[in-house]
């Protein structure tokens, strides 16, 4: 199957390092094969499962959090890369070799986290020429300001789709994203993955936002709006580099729902203006979570089977297109 097939054999972009700084550190995402716990073990990051590995009980249970690996049913837990059971000698020696987490593979463009099953690249290999852009970009991030998870009541391609093309702006965002009136811009394409980079066409909003280069201390941005698809399942978008939203489009085991999540990870900013810089960061986080609620409305009422029945794409929505044909050279 396409779900499978994408997920067990390509990388997926999960996180930030500044996400995960403090020792018990966690993020919790989800996906068709269950879920993903990333963690930091002192300072060392991990990524796994999230399933106890005596009867399964679930480690974690919120989004994110700081919050020791310690099993709540019968006392396991997890520390310093080893499982700790409490009285082994209940356990013959050959059940206590079969205790481990079952872990994912985990690779850093820079300061970008990514996980893997099986992956069948290597990751330097599977972003291609984006790789320099996520790393610069992973250099001019200094912390996550927002996390916004839940599930969107629409196939995971729906919503990914719906993502990649800046055509139904206007009329799905008249208020939020479509005040920056942006310009046509141009189309990256980089083998699987794409970049869509665009001017804001709205004078008096890209005069403000211009201004607003005065609080951060940033040394790679683009002026104007960009937006990274990352193959398969992840967007990174973001406004002059301000700050950057992180999105999950994970299948879900129902083929009519996508878990969701979107971050706001933000720029480094200088001392002397944090206090302006944090109405600044609150003021994105609530335009982007009214984005991501305007785009779950319209994609609830795209049923599945449009996707095969509907195949006729404006010239902006190119990325959808590039995404369609990755799509079909993956399943081969
Ligand atoms: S299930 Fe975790 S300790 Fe038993
Ligand atoms: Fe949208």
């Amino acid at each position: 199957m396409l779900e499978q097939r994408l997920s067990r054999q390509y990388w997926h972009l999960v996180g930030h390092r500044t996400e995960l700084l403090a020792d018990n550190d966690f993020i919790l995402l989800k996906w068709a094969d269950g879920e993903i716990v990333l963690f930091n073990d002192h300072g060392n990051i991990v990524a796994f499962d999230n399933l106890c590995p005596h009867r399964g009980t679930r480690f974690f249970v919120e989004p994110h959090g700081n919050q020791p690996a310690h099993c709540p049913y019968h006392g396991w837990r997890y520390d310093a890369g080893k499982v700790h059971i409490p009285e082994p000698q209940r356990f013959t020696p050959c059940d206590l070799a079969k205790a481990h987490l079952n872990e994912f593979q985990l690779e850093w463009c820079a300061d970008f986290l990514f996980i893997g099953v099986a992956p069948i690249l290597s990751l330097s290999e599977q972003l291609g020429e984006t790789e320099p852009v996520l790393e610069e970009i992973s250099f001019n991030i200094a912390g996550r300001f927002d996390f916004n998870q839940y599930p969107f009541e629409c196939n995971w391609r729906v919503a990914l789709e719906n993502a990649l093309e800046p055509y139904h702006i206007d009329m799905v965002h008249p208020d939020s994203l479509g005040s920056l009136r942006l310009e046509e811009g141009e189309n990256v394409f980089h083998g699987l993955n794409s970049i869509w980079r665009a001017p804001v066409g709205n004078g008096r909003v890209d005069k403000q936002l211009r201004a607003m280069s005065r609080l951060f201390n940033i040394d790679y941005r683009y002026e104007g709006y960009q937006s990274l698809y990352i193959f398969p399942y992840a967007m990174l978008s973001s406004t002059y580099g301000y700050s950057y939203s992180l999105q999950n489009f994970f299948p879900s085991r129902d083929p009519g729902r996508t878990h969701f999540s979107s971050r706001l990870l933000t720029a480094p900013v200088l001392p002397e203006r944090l206090a302006t810089a944090q109405t600044f960061f609150e003021s994105t986080a609530r335009i982007n979570r009214k984005v991501f609620d305007e785009d779950h409305q319209i994609c609830r009422r795209i049923p599945i089977h449009a996707l095969h029945t509907h195949p006729i794409l404006a010239d902006n929505e190119a990325k959808v297109r590039h995404f369609r044909e990755s799509l079909k050279s993956v399943s081969g």
